[in-house]
C-alpha cells in the first residue's frame, strides 16, 4: 500500500534525486525524502502523495549515514541556503555526477560519450561572488536581513555569517541592517501595510576587491544619500545603488539601479580577461570555478584561428572574448541590452577587435541572421563556424532556436549547462539534429547545494 500523507514511516535513503531531495523506497514505491542524505535510516512524515511517488520529511535520523559530516553553518537545519553540508563534499561531487549521467540517459537515452570526471572546488566555503539577502522582522518586530526560511516565503533566517557569502559580504550585509535600524526604515510587507525594505544583493569582484550593494525598496525614500554615507563608511562598498520594485513579486527586480555612490558596475578578471560587470547583469556566481569552466569549455570548443567562432547567450562577453583571442572573429548573442553594451565596452577593455556583440533573442536573431556566420542558408560558404557555444538559462534551448543554431553547421556545439534535465532534453534533439554527443564535462560551481554545472561536447556527425 502506497503510504498517505499524515502517515510516519521509516526509510531508507538511497540516493539523491536532481532537486537535493533524499530518494528512498517502500516496497517498490518511490519516496523523495526532505532533510535525508544517502546511507540514513530516518524515520519520516509523508507529506504528498502523487500516483508515482509520494513525499516526506524526515522527522529523526534514526541511523545516520556514514557520508553525513557535521554541518559548519549555525542555520543548517533552518535556512535554505546549502541544503547538502551535511553530506560529506566528496559524496556530493559522486551524485551529482551520477545525476549528469542518470539525466543523460533517462532523458536522451545517451551512454556512449567520454565522461571528464567532475571538478570540485579544493576549498568549497565561501565561494559565491553575489548573494541576494531578504528583509523581515523577527519576532520582537525588529529588522533583519538574511535568508529565507527553508520552504518559507515569509520567514527570514537571521543569519549571522552565511558560509557561502564571503567574510566581506556579511559584513556588509550586517552593515547595511544595522544602518537600516539606526534610521528606522522598515521591511517591505507584501500585506498591505506598506513598508520599504525588500532585498539586498551583494556583489563581489573577488579579483578586484570591489563590493557593490544594490538595495531593493518599494519606493524611493529622503534617507537614501545618508544610508549610502553610512553604509559606505561601514562597509568599505565601493558603489551602493538602490533599485525600485514597486510590484508584489518577491524578487529582486524593478527601476533601476540609481547609483548613489561609485560606479555602476564592478571589475572581475576571469580567463584572462579583464571584466567591467553591470549590477544587473550575469556573471558566474562562483569566480573560482569559473575559471575551471571556461578552461574546460575552450579545451573542447577548440575554436580555430582562421574561423570563426559563436556565442549564443554570452552575457558581458566573459567568455566571448576569450574565445575571439582563439579565433578568427566571435558573433556573441545576449538578449540584455545593458549586457551587451557591457560586452563591447569589455572587448575594448581587453583590446578585442574581432567580437562582435548582437542585442537580442537567440531564437528570431538566428531567424533573421545579422551576419552570414550566423546564416544558416550560408553554412557551407567561409563563414561557417568552427564552433557555436551555448549557455542558456536553465530552461534550456527552445527546440527552434536550437534548430537554428545546429543548422549554422559548426563542427562542434559545446553546451554550458545549469541544469542536466534540459541538457538531455537538448542532447536528444541535437542527436535528431546530428550532433553526436562527445564529452561530457561536470563542474561544481555550486557546494552544498544540489545544482550542477555541465559542459557537453557534440560534434558533428
Ligand atoms: C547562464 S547565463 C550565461 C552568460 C555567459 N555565457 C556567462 O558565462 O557569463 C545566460 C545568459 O542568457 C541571456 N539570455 C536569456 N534568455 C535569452 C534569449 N532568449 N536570447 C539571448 N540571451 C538570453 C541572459 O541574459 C544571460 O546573460
Amino acid at each position: 500500500m502506497p503510504p498517505r500523507p499524515g502517515d510516519i514511516i521509516e526509510l531508507d535513503v538511497t540516493s539523491l534525486a536532481y532537486g537535493g531531495q533524499g530518494v528512498a523506497r517502500l516496497d517498490e514505491f518511490v519516496v523523495f525524502v526532505r532533510g535525508g542524505v544517502p546511507g540514513d535510516h530516518v524515520l519520516a512524515r509523508v507529506t504528498r502523495r502523487r500516483p508515482s511517488h509520494a513525499e516526506a520529511r524526515a522527522l529523526e535520523i534514526l541511523a545516520p549515514s556514514p557520508r553525513r559530516v557535521p554541518p559548519r553553518c549555525l542555520h543548517s537545519s533552518e535556512c535554505g541556503g546549502c541544503e547538502w553540508q551535511t553530506l560529506a563534499y566528496e559524496a556530493q561531487l559522486e551524485f551529482k555526477q551520477q545525476q549528469v549521467v542518470d539525466s543523460l540517459q533517462r532523458i536522451a537515452h545517451l551512454t556512449d560519450y567520454e565522461l571528464e570526471p567532475i571538478r570540485g572546488m579544493d576549498d568549497p566555503w565561501r565561494y559565491r561572488n553575489k548573494m541576494e539577502f531578504s528583509f523581515g522582522t523577527d519576532e520582537g518586530g525588529r529588522l533583519v536581513l538574511g535568508l529565507h526560511k527553508r520552504g518559507s516565503w515569509r520567514e527570514i533566517v537571521d543569519v549571522q555569517d552565511c558560509m557561502l557569502a564571503s567574510e566581506r559580504m556579511n559584513r556588509a550585509r550586517l552593515a547595511v541592517a544595522r544602518a537600516c535600524r539606526d534610521l528606522g526604515l522598515p521591511a517591505y510587507s507584501r500585506e498591505g501595510d506598506g513598508g520599504l525594505l525588500r532585498h539586498l544583493v551583494v556583489r563581489e569582484g573577488r579579483s578586484s576587491g570591489d563590493l557593490l550593494l544594490n538595495l531593493f525598496v518599494a519606493a524611493r525614500f529622503p534617507q537614501e544619500a545618508d544610508l549610502a554615507e553610512r553604509v559606505q563608511a561601514d562597509s568599505g562598498c565601493t558603489s551602493f545603488a538602490v533599485t525600485v520594485n514597486e510590484s508584489r513579486a518577491d524578487a529582486a527586480l524593478g527601476d533601476g539601479p540609481y547609483v548613489l555612490v561609485g560606479p555602476p558596475s564592478l571589475r572581475e578578471r576571469v580567463a584572462g580577461v579583464d571584466l567591467q560587470v553591470p549590477a544587473t547583469a550575469f556573471l558566474q556566481t562562483n569566480s573560482v570555478m569559473c575559471e575551471v569552466l571556461y578552461a574546460a569549455a575552450l579545451r573542447l570548443a577548440a575554436p580555430e584561428p582562421g574561423r570563426p567562432s559563436v556565442d549564443l547567450y554570452c552575457g558581458i562577453g566573459s567568455l566571448s572574448l576569450p574565445l575571439a583571442q582563439r579565433s578568427r572573429e566571435v558573433h556573441a548573442v545576449e538578449i540584455q541590452q545593458e549586457a551587451i553594451d557591457a560586452a563591447r565596452v569589455n572587448a575594448e577593455l581587453n583590446g578585442v577587435a574581432n567580437a562582435a556583440f548582437y542585442a537580442g533573442d537567440v531564437r528570431p536573431l538566428l531567424r533573421f541572421p545579422p551576419h552570414p556566420a550566423l546564416d544558416a542558408a550560408r553554412a557551407d560558404d567561409g563563414d561557417r563556424p568552427a564552433v557555436v557555444v551555448a549557455d542558456p538559462p536553465r530552461a534550456g534551448l527552445a527546440r527552434k532556436a536550437l534548430q537554428r543554431a545546429a543548422a549554422l553547421g559548426a563542427d562542434r556545439f559545446v553546451y554550458v549547462s545549469c541544469n542536466p534535465t534540459t541538457l538531455a532534453g537538448n542532447a536528444a534533439e541535437l542527436a535528431d539534429l546530428g550532433y553526436r554527443l562527445a564529452v561530457v564535462a561536470p563542474v561544481d560551481m555550486f557546494p552544498h547545494t544540489h545544482h550542477i554545472e555541465t559542459v557537453a561536447l557534440f560534434e558533428r556527425s
